[in-house]
């Protein structure tokens, strides 16, 4: 298993019963309503659409809103098969796209498929400009499994498979999932080199990585992002994220609000949340978006109402004295 996808192996089943100390977020939007020109009530037509003043290109040549969504969790429990609701997924995709958001992150593991099948069902024929960002090099044997492959024979065929499941020619964003201490990254690199000389893959970006990793993939093929884990709390990928800013790579920070357990939120993040009438998962995406122009978070979620306030969070703006406590709270 990796490691870093899921620090405990139950964690996803405890989805439902997740806590964010201090504020009830099932509640936050209802009792936030009206509080801020952020929050909106019950009539979700009225949620801020995201402007272009908040982009990225990606690459050179794909520009995308720098707040993104994370496709994962529109999968089954513990991001296994498919959702209860499938309706309810494509209507959470569907939204994403109607608020402006143009960056979508998944990969083939999650569900296994299901994701990138979701995706194609609400979103094909895609709007122009949605760039989808998949992944491949991770694999999902069982429920609760996810074991590395980064052999070139697994990622080529990997490619082909959500090319067919995203129904796409080309993919925008391929990115490598994690390396495999098995397989020489070279070679992982090399395959995923191949399938962009193929015309296949656009732009190849790398997952779970540190510097050195990056340094050895870019003499393989241009890289044009990277994802690891990062959020407020939880900062050990700092030196990557400096690395992307020098060198303008894009930076997904995933699990940006925490993952399934969510944040533990401290004093100075519930100063500002109630200070600004917004909530504290806002709070810690607006923090991130300030924190660098090359940061482009996903959050993920299956709620409609939690797509809405995430979107939301790219138009609030923290003051540097709030911006500054909240730093403070990773040490
Ligand atoms: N590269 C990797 O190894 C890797 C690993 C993990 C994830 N990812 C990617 O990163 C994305 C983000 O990570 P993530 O989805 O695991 O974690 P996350 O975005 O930090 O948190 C998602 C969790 O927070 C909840 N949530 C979302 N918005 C909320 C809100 N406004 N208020 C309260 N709860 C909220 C969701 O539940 P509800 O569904 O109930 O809203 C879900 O349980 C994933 O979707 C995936 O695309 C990549």
């Amino acid at each position: 298993m990796l490691k870093d996808e899921f620090p405990k192996s139950n964690e996803e089943r405890n989805v439902t019963r997740r806590r964010f100390v201090g504020v009830s977020l099932g509640s936050g939007a209802a009792i936030l309503a009206g509080k801020s020109d952020l929050i909106f009530g019950a009539d979700t037509s009225k949620a801020p659409k995201l402007s272009m003043n908040t982009a990225f290109t990606l690459g050179g040549d794909l520009t995308v809103h720098r707040l993104g969504f994370g496709a994962m969790r529109v999968t089954g429990e513990g991001i296994w098969g498919w959702p209860p609701d499938r309706e309810n997924a494509l209507r959470v995709l569907r939204r994403v796209v109607d608020l402006g958001v143009n960056l979508i992150d998944t990969a083939d593991a999650y569900g296994p498929d299901t994701s990138e099948l979701l995706i194609a069902q609400a979103l094909h024929p895609y709007p122009k400009g949605l760039v989808i960002a998949t992944k491949g090099g991770l694999t999902r044997p069982a429920a609760g499994q996810w074991v590395p492959n980064g052999r070139p024979e697994h990622l080529k065929k990997a490619v082909e498979g959500s090319l067919k499941r995203l129904r796409l020619d080309r993919i925008d964003v391929y990115q490598l999932h994690t390396v495999d201490s098995k397989v020489p990254l070279e070679e992982s690199l090399g395959a995923l080199k191949e399938m962009k000389d193929a015309g296949k893959i656009r732009h190849v970006g790398l997952s779970n990585v540190d510097r050195q990793e990056i340094a050895r993939a870019r003499k393989i093929v241009p890289i044009v992002s990277v994802q690891n884990r990062y959020n407020i709390q939880d900062r050990d990928s700092e030196d990557v994220l400096v690395y992307c800013e020098n060198e303008h790579l894009g930076f997904l920070p995933w699990f940006p609000i925490g993952g399934g357990r969510g944040l533990k939120t401290g004093h100075p993040l519930n100063v500002a949340a109630k200070t600004h009438g917004v909530s504290v998962v806002q709070v810690a995406l607006a923090w991130l978006l300030e924190r660098s122009s090359v940061m482009l978070p996903i959050p993920g979620t299956s709620s409609l109402t939690h797509l809405e306030e995430n979107v939301a969070a790219a138009k609030l703006k923290l003051t540097a004295e709030e911006w500054k406590a909240i730093a403070g709270l990773a040490a």
